[in-house]
Formats: C-alpha cells, sequence, structure tokens
C-alpha cells in the first residue's frame, strides 16, 4: 500500500510538473564508472586543446549531413572545441579540419569516456540509419537508432548535456495530415525509421520532464546538401539528380514525378539547428518542432535544373519500398511554433537552392571553400 501511494505521489509530481524547463534533481538510471579501457584523450585524437573556454564543448555523432555544420561551429566555438565522430573512416579534408574521434554509439562506456574526457557540454546525435536502408535492415536500425538512442540520452542526463536530436518527416504516417503536419498530431508510421524517430521525440521529452535533460529536436524536411552523398534517405533522389546531371545528363528517379515532399538547402537546416540550440530555454513552448522551407515534386525539381542543363533526360523507375515511404509521409509542414517561439525562417527557395547547387558542385566543394 505505501509503495502504491508513494508510487501515486511520485506521479502526480511528474504530471504537475510545468510544460517547459522544469527539472528535478533525479538524475537516470546508469552509474558513471571509470571504464578499464579508458585512454588519454591525446591518445584518441589529434589536436585536442584543453585550455578553458566559454563555449559549448561540442561532440557530434556521424560526420556526413553534419560536415559544414561542424565547420561553421569550429569558427564560432573554436577549431578544438567541437568533435566529430563516427565508425567510419573520414575523408581527409574531415580528418584534418579538426578532432575526429571513432565512436561506435552502441558502446556506452566508450561514449562516457569521450564526454568525460573532453568535457563535452553540448551533444549532437546524428548516427542513425535512414529510411530505405532502415527497411532493408531492420534489427540493425533497431539498434543503432533505439538501443544507441537510449545510450545517449543517459549520457546526456548523467553529464548535464545540452542534447540535439534531429527528426524527421518519416515521423509522421499515413493517417497523419500531410498537407500541412503540423507540430502536434497522430504519428502512426510505418518505417522503422519513423517509429524509431517518434520514439526519440517522446524519451527526449520524458527525459526532459522527468530528468531535466535539455532535450532540443527539430523535425528536418529532406535535407538537400553538395557535402554529402545520398546515404539511403527517400528524399535523396533530390541530391542525386545534381550528381547525375552533371555527371553524365542523365538522371534515373526513383519515385512519381508528382510525389511531393518537404525539402530544405543545409545551411538553412544548419542555421535552425544552431538556432534552436541558442535559443533560451524560455522561449521553448516545446521540445519537438517542424521546420519548413518548400515543398517541391521531382518534376518541379527536374524543372528548375533544366534551366542550367537543358538537355538533362529524366526517366522515372518507382522504387515500390521508397514510392510506399513517400506516400505516407506530410508533403508539407507547418513550422508557425519554430517562426513564433524562437524566430526561425528560411533562407533558400527551389531556384536559390538549385542554382547554389550547381555553383558549388560545379566549382570547388564547399568544404574546400569553408577551410
Ligand atoms: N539526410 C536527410 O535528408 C535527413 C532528413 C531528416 C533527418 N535526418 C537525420 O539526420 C541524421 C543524419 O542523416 P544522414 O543523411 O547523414 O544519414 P547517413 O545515413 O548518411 O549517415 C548516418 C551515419 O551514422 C553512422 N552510424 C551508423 N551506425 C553507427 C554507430 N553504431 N555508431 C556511430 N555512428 C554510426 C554511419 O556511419 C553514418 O555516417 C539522421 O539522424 C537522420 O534521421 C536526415
Amino acid at each position: 500500500m505505501a509503495i502504491v501511494k508513494n508510487l501515486g505521489r511520485t506521479l502526480s509530481q511528474l504530471l504537475q510538473s510545468p510544460g517547459c524547463g522544469c527539472q528535478t534533481s533525479i538524475v537516470p538510471v546508469r552509474c558513471i564508472g571509470v571504464s578499464p579501457r579508458q585512454v588519454t584523450s591525446d591518445a584518441s585524437f589529434h589536436s585536442v586543446s584543453f585550455s578553458e573556454t566559454d563555449h559549448p564543448r561540442v561532440l557530434i555523432t556521424e560526420y556526413k549531413l553534419i560536415v559544414p555544420c561542424a565547420f561553421l561551429f569550429r569558427k564560432r566555438f573554436g577549431r578544438n572545441n567541437v568533435i566529430l565522430s563516427d565508425i567510419r573512416k573520414p575523408p581527409d579534408d574531415v580528418f584534418y579540419n579538426g578532432p575526429f574521434i571513432y565512436s561506435d554509439i552502441l558502446d556506452y562506456k566508450n561514449l562516457c569516456e569521450i564526454v568525460v574526457n573532453n568535457r563535452i557540454t553540448w551533444l549532437f546525435h546524428y548516427s542513425a540509419l535512414l529510411s530505405a536502408v532502415g527497411e532493408a535492415n531492420v534489427p540493425l536500425a533497431r539498434a543503432v537508432n533505439i538501443t544507441g538512442l537510449h545510450n545517449i540520452l543517459d549520457i546526456a542526463a548523467e553529464h548535464s548535456l545540452r542534447l540535439f536530436v534531429p527528426s524527421t518527416i518519416g515521423a509522421f504516417g499515413p493517417t497523419s495530415p500531410r498537407n500541412p503536419a503540423p507540430d502536434l498530431c497522430i504519428q502512426r508510421p510505418r518505417t522503422i525509421y519513423g517509429v524509431s524517430k517518434v520514439h526519440a521525440e517522446l524519451m527526449g521529452e520524458y527525459y526532459h520532464y522527468r530528468y531535466g535533460l535539455d532535450f532540443r529536436c527539430l523535425r528536418y524536411p529532406g535535407i538537400i546538401s553538395a557535402d554529402s552523398q545520398p546515404g539511403g534517405g527517400t528524399t535523396d533522389y533530390a541530391v542525386q539528380i545534381f550528381h547525375d546531371a552533371i555527371k553524365n545528363g542523365k538522371f534515373q528517379c526513383n519515385l512519381k514525378s508528382d510525389t511531393r515532399l518537404p525539402m530544405m538547402y543545409i545551411d538553412d537546416c544548419l542555421k535552425a539547428t544552431l538556432d534552436v540550440m541558442e535559443a533560451p530555454a524560455a522561449s521553448l513552448s516545446m521540445r519537438t518542432y517542424n521546420i519548413s522551407a518548400m515543398s517541391f515534386s521531382p518534376e518541379e525539381l527536374v524543372q528548375e535544373v533544366k534551366k542550367h542543363i537543358p538537355e538533362l533526360q529524366v526517366t522515372y523507375t518507382v522504387d515500390a519500398v521508397r514510392q510506399a515511404i513517400a506516400d505516407s509521409w506530410p508533403m508539407n509542414f507547418d513550422d508557425s511554433n519554430a517562426r513564433r517561439d524562437w524566430g526561425w525562417k528560411h533562407d533558400f527557395d527551389l531556384s536559390e537552392l538549385v542554382t547554389t547547387m550547381f555553383n558549388i558542385l560545379g566549382s570547388d566543394s564547399r568544404v574546400a571553400q569553408i577551410n
């Protein structure tokens, strides 16, 4: 009976806590121990400074999509205050631009070592298996996207980190409103990717209300970047078209020509990510926001690309798995809450996006330009 009473009291305290910025002093779950495999930071990656600084010390899990983000953060926070990590070997431009470290998000102790040894204060958690790749290997997607996220949440809560996790249009499903999808609505995705992202949104918010974790999450549209190769997502056709158009003047699209999806140029994505991380906690009326910039179909993108490469030949060979995924996703996002709460505003529309992609891919890569 006493247990039931205590449980009731705890629950009622929990449910009464304020919507945002509520904190309890209870810290979750796993104890922090010193790993027998602890090594000095210098042994793990190169060129790390330990000088005192007011800047956040940032760890980013994965290096692909977010490479330009890391480079911008390094300009802002200092080169050695931003550490990239992945389980894959980075290319030279990533490795020599600043600290890079091997990190498997399924290895909890290793993650702890990295956070402690480098006094990390902000964690950007990008590692994930995307939609099409996830459907091809559900057990791995479940491990990386769900078990990996649990490791990240525990470490972030235990070490009082500010945590950013990207969500996606894939977190919505066929029963969600599609044009536009608001921040709060039915979310019943039918891919392991989508299910894991809804799980991430809910667990992050739960840790925020339960343990005071400073969790911040944006639902990205399809992100278009000249710096990263397509990685197995359903919106990747909109990146592939630029590479194929420049390389051989031909493009085979794996979605139907009229499949409309929300998209965003990488610079807008980076700006939104930094803005929401720097926003005062008091301005955040929620912890997971939609962000939106444009919405287009393959045919509309093709027409815009043809303004630069008129001879482009396009064929449509629909991939049934990707098409079913795309048909279950929103065509548009309602991002009015982000615009109101922390002043989100996009800069790139379709025509600017296409011109910028050709400017970058047609000349040196932007990584070289930033360096
Ligand atoms: N690309 C987009 O358009 C888009 C849109 C919305 C959200 N996002 C989100 O952005 C993030 C990154 O997307 P992306 O396009 O770069 O994906 P990607 O598939 O290109 O890269 C995923 C990265 O995760 C790494 N990884 C896999 N297993 C790992 C492990 N056990 N430990 C550490 N790293 C591991 C891989 O090595 C890879 O570098 C994802 O969380 C995704 O949901 C991307």
